[in-house]
């Protein structure tokens, strides 16, 4: 459900920059009565998106259990970004219109970083589910049950969530440490995953 969810952000996102960079570049080449056909055009449509990227944007961070120094860049620039661009293009200030643009760029390509950052080890996953099939399916199986290298299987635990938080922050035999991999929050994300959706089931 987060993840369709995170899709249709990143539609939102695409959309919304597309418009603004064929904003920017109509202001910047001076094509003032082409920037104000485009921007007829495009009002409602422009409403329609920037609601969708708000409002999908807002449900995704009520979905996160962490909310990263990141995020929090991001969502600054992107709030410093709207003032900007409403000032930018009403008194056709090609300054505060590329400043604008430039921020919503940063921000989308910080959300790349964060890819990357997880592609280099440290994840910075969303939801225990996700941190789960990452780092952990792998021995555990989707469902806790596979048992490879003598994994334990998750589906009957007896373990209580202290006991979980310490086994993965800790490790236990061929079950390796994630205490370096995985920050506090994400361990706590991944443990409640482990007894709401797996335990039992
Ligand atoms: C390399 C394979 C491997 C990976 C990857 C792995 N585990 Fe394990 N896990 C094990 C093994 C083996 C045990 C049993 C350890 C023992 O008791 O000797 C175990 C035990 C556990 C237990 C204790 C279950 C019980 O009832 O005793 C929990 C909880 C657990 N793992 C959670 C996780 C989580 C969460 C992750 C991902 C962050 C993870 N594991 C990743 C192999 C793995």
């Amino acid at each position: 459900m987060a993840t369709g969810m995170l899709h249709t952000h990143y539609l939102f996102v695409v959309l919304f920059t597309l418009i603004y960079l064929i904003k920017t570049i109509l202001l910047l080449s001076d094509r003032d009565e082409l920037l104000e056909k485009f921007k007829k055009k495009t009002k409602v449509a422009e409403m329609i998106i920037s609601f969708g990227f708000l409002a999908t944007g807002i449900f995704l961070l009520t979905q996160v259990p962490v909310i990263t120094m990141l995020m929090i860049v991001k969502i600054v620039l992107v709030l410093l970004s709207i003032p900007l661009a409403v000032i930018g293009y009403k008194k056709k200030n090609k300054i505060l219109a590329t400043l604008s643009f430039f921020l919503i760029v940063v921000s989308f390509g910080l959300a790349h970083k964060a890819k990357d950052a997880k592609a280099g080890g440290k994840t910075l996953a969303l939801s225990g589910k996700e941190i789960y099939n990452d780092k952990c399916a792998l021995c555990h199986g989707d469902n806790g049950k596979l048992g490879m290298s003598g994994a334990k299987d998750l589906s009957v635990t007896q373990m209580d969530h202290t006991n979980i938080v310490t086994i993965i922050t800790n490790g236990k035999n061929t079950m390796a440490s994630y205490k370096e991999a995985l920050t506090p929050e994400q361990i706590e994300a991944v443990a409640s995953y482990i007894e709401t959706d797996l335990k039992g089931k």
